[in-house]
C-alpha cells in the first residue's frame, strides 16, 4: 500500500506583525519542496481551529509574500478556544478530521499560552514566537520586533526636526504592553532624551528636571519616548480601553498625554503628543525579520518532522534553537533595568525619569 502523504497545518494567532507571511512561506516552501508534505492554513487564528475554517497552502500560494505585512491567514486577538466556554474538544474533532500530523502556531504570549494548555489534549504542536512587544521568554527576539523598533526610531528622527523648529517637547507613545523593549531600543537608536518604560517606574518631577537641565544647556527641544505601559512610581498602568472578549482585556495607553500635560504645566514649554499606535504593526518586514521568520519557519517544520513536539523555536545569539512552550510562557521577558543598554543610555545622558 502506498504510504499516506503527510499533512500539517499552520496558523497565526494574536496581534499581527511584520514577518508572519515570511514564516508561513518558509514552512510551506520547505514542506512542499523538500518533503512533499501537504499544508493547510487555519484561518483567523484559533477561531479557524474551532470553526473549521481552512485553506490549502500550495507552493504558488506563498509566492510574493516574503515582503508582505500582516498575515495571509488572518488572525484574531479574541479568546476563542478557552473563552466563555472550553471549545477544545471541538478543535480536537476538527484536527482529527483534517488528519494532520502537526500544527505550527505562529503567535505571541497569548497564543503560546493557549497552545500550552491545548498540548495536554493534543501534543503535536510547535510554536513560532512573534510579537512587536518582544516579551516572550526563551528567545532573544520575536518576529516583528525589529521592524517595529526601526519604525519607532524613524518616528523619533522625524519628531526631532519638528521639535527643533518649534522649540517644543515632543512626546512619543509607543506600544509594547507590559514590556519596554520598543520604547527602549527604538528610543535609544533615535537618540530620545527621556525614555520611560514599565520596568523602571518614573517620577514626573524627575522628567521635568531632565527637560529643565536640557533647557539650561541651551537645548530648546526635547524628545520623550514613552512606552504605553510606563507608570509613575506607586501608580498602576494607564488603561485606554477594555476589550472584553480578549485573553488580556486591558489595552494600555494615555500615559504619553499625562507626561506631556505635566511638563507643559510645570515648565510652560509647549509640548505635543504623538501616539504611534498600529502603524507600528503594519507594513513590510525589514531584512532582520525576514531572516528571522524564515529561519524560524524552517526550524518549526524540522521539529514537526522529527516529532519533537511541545517546543517553541527560538533564537539565542545568532543560533536558532528551541525551548519548551511551557517554559516560554512562564511570565514575560522584561527589560532588566541593570542591562548594558540601559547603562549605556544613562551614560549618554538619557533620563529614565528617576
Ligand atoms: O501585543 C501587541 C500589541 O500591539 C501591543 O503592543 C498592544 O498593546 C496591543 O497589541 C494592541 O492590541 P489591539 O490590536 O487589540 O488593540
Amino acid at each position: 500500500m502506498p504510504k499516506k502523504k503527510k499533512k500539517i497545518a499552520v496558523m497565526t494567532g494574536g496581534g499581527d506583525c511584520p514577518g508572519l507571511n515570511a514564516a508561513i512561506r518558509a514552512v510551506v516552501r520547505t514542506a512542499v519542496l523538500d518533503y512533499d508534505i501537504e499544508v493547510i492554513g487555519i484561518l483567523d487564528g484559533f477561531e479557524g481551529l474551532i470553526e473549521n475554517k481552512t485553506r490549502h497552502l500550495r507552493y504558488d500560494d506563498v509566492s510574493n509574500i516574503l515582503n508582505l505585512g500582516g498575515t495571509i491567514l488572518g488572525s484574531s486577538n479574541k479568546a476563542t478556544l478557552y473563552g466563555e466556554k472550553d471549545l477544545s474538544n471541538r478543535a480536537l474533532k476538527n484536527i482529527k478530521n483534517w488528519g494532520i500530523d502537526g500544527l505550527i502556531c505562529i503567535g505571541g504570549d497569548g497564543t503560546c499560552s493557549i497552545a500550552a494548555r491545548f498540548l495536554k489534549k493534543w501534543h503535536k504542536i510547535i510554536c513560532v514566537p512573534k510579537t512587536i512587544d518582544n516579551d516572550l521568554k526563551g528567545t532573544d527576539q520575536t518576529i516583528g520586533f525589529n521592524t517595529a523598533a526601526a519604525f519607532v526610531t524613524d518616528a523619533v528622527d522625524r519628531l526631532h526636526s519638528t521639535a527643533e523648529s518649534h522649540h517644543r517637547v515632543m512626546v512619543l507613545e509607543v506600544m509594547g504592553r507590559y514590556a519596554g523593549w520598543l520604547a527602549l531600543e527604538g528610543g535609544f537608536a533615535g537618540g530620545g532624551d527621556v525614555i520611560l518604560i514599565p520596568e523602571i517606574p518614573f517620577i514626573f518631577d524627575k522628567v521635568v528636571e531632565a527637560i529643565q537641565k536640557r533647557i539650561k544647556k541651551g537645548k530648546k527641544a526635547s524628545i520623550i519616548v514613552v512606552a504605553e505601559g510606563a507608570k509613575a512610581v506607586g501608580e498602576k498602568f494607564t488603561v485606554s480601553s477594555v476589550v472584553k472578549d480578549s485573553p488580556d482585556p486591558l489595552r494600555l495607553g494615555g500615559i504619553g498625554k499625562r507626561v506631556s500635560d505635566y511638563i507643559q504645566d510645570k515648565i510652560g514649554i509647549e509640548s505635543r503628543v504623538t501616539i504611534l499606535g498600529h502603524l507600528q504593526r503594519g507594513g513590510a518586514p525589514n531584512f532582520v525579520d525576514r531572516m528571522l521568520a524564515t529561519g524560524f519557519g524552517v526550524e518549526a517544520l524540522n521539529l514537526v518532522l522529527k516529532g519533537n513536539f511541545g517546543k517553541m523555536v527560538a533564537i539565542k545569539g545568532r543560533e536558532i534553537t528551541a525551548v519548551k512552550i511551557s517554559d516560554a510562557v512562564k511570565g514575560l521577558r522584561l527589560v532588566n533595568p541593570d542591562s548594558t543598554i540601559v547603562k549605556t543610555a544613562l551614560s549618554l545622558g538619557t533620563s529614565f525619569g528617576i
